[in-house]
């Protein structure tokens, strides 16, 4: 029920005025988000870089319904991904991209602005020599993200996608992303979703997790498993041991700021494991999700703001 109300309140923006106008709210953004701007996220992807961790980089936005906007995201990974080759730290950094910051919600030729300004962006990573992994944003979006991955992996088969195990359809759609050299992210999936398209309790989430996993880890696809649940971790390494997966035919990711632990953890034992490091001025909707996902989060955020 929380948690509903608190993804209802992630796209409000009456809700949002109040929440980001609140000064303390900086201070739990803090533990998920690396930053404002480029320079403050940059020495903590450098200090996870240091700890044989890999990354993967988000510069916040979503939902632009303005194209100026989506030229400056479209610019703030280009300069992002030049300044990356030039530390030489690019193998280990990719991005993450999100459509709808590139303005595929445009309510002119929002399709082929965004997939423009991904191809830019696809470009400068291949210039960098690193790779790109589309974010899944809410079910609405699967079907648009899924024909831009399309388009941009004939010339870029390199481009990931994030695929979220709540949606009905998803087990479909993995078993056609199943083929070799296809990075798919496997995620739960972050937003509220109707009972038409989505299960709606998280044991069904957890098996239609692990019946996809099942499904990329018996393929030739490169399995990436976004999760921060044990179980699904302890099971990921049971499904790698019955197929004999080598360690760079896939990789462990999860979220800047949670199980932290346990991401070093599972480097000390050997896995690839890449956080996702989101930074930028429009975290609202980001961190809202965060909250909605754990209720000790909301008792944080909370405290915080008794404490001021
Ligand atoms: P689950 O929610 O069951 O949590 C398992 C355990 O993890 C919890 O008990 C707790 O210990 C810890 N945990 C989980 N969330 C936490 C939080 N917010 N704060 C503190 N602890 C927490 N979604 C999406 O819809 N589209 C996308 O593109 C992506 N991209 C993405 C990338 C990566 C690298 C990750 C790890 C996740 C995403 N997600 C996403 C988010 C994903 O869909 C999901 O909402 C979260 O990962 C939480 O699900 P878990 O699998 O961690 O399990």
């Amino acid at each position: 029920m929380l948690s509903r109300s608190l993804l209802a309140a992630s796209r409000s923006r009456k809700t949002r005025g109040l929440i980001t106008k609140i000064p303390m709210t900086r201070r739990v953004v803090d533990r998920f988000v690396a930053g404002e701007r480029l320079d403050e996220a940059s020495p903590v992807i450098q200090g996870l870089i240091a700890e044989g961790l890999t990354v993967t980089v988000d510069r916040l936005g979503e939902d632009t319904l303005d194209a100026n906007n989506a030229a400056a995201t479209r610019s703030a990974y280009l300069t992002m991904l030049k300044r990356f080759a030039e530390l030489g730290v690019a193998g280990r950094i990719e991005v993450s991209v999100k459509l709808s910051a590139l303005g595929s919600r445009l309510p002119k030729d929002g399709a082929q602005i965004s997939l423009e300004n991904a191809v830019r962006i696809a470009e400068a990573a291949r210039d960098a020599g690193t790779t790109m992994t589309l974010d899944m944003e809410d079910h609405t979006t699967v079907d648009a993200t899924l024909a831009a991955l399309r388009e941009l992996r004939t010339e870029f088969p390199w481009v990931g996608v994030a695929m979220q195990a709540m949606l009905l359809r998803t087990e479909g759609d993995i078993a056609d992303l199943a083929t070799a050299g296809s990075r798919v992210r496997l995620v739960k999936g972050a937003y509220r979703e109707p009972a038409s398209v989505a299960h709606q309790h998280k044991h069904e989430v957890d098996r239609a997790y692990v019946r996809a996993m099942k499904t990329l880890m018996h393929s030739p696809a490169y399995p990436m498993i976004g999760s921060h649940d044990q179980r699904m971790i302890d099971i990921a390494h049971t499904m790698i041991a019955e197929t004999g997966r080598e360690p760079a035919s896939y990789e462990f990711q999860m979220l800047h700021g949670i199980r932290t632990t346990e991401q070093r953890a599972l480097v000390a034992g050997g896995e690839t494991v890449r956080v996702y490091v989101p930074f930028g001025d429009d975290w609202y909707g980001y961190f809202m999700r965060r909250l909605a996902e754990r209720p000790a989060n909301v008792m944080f955020f909370l405290n915080s703001l008794v404490k001021r």
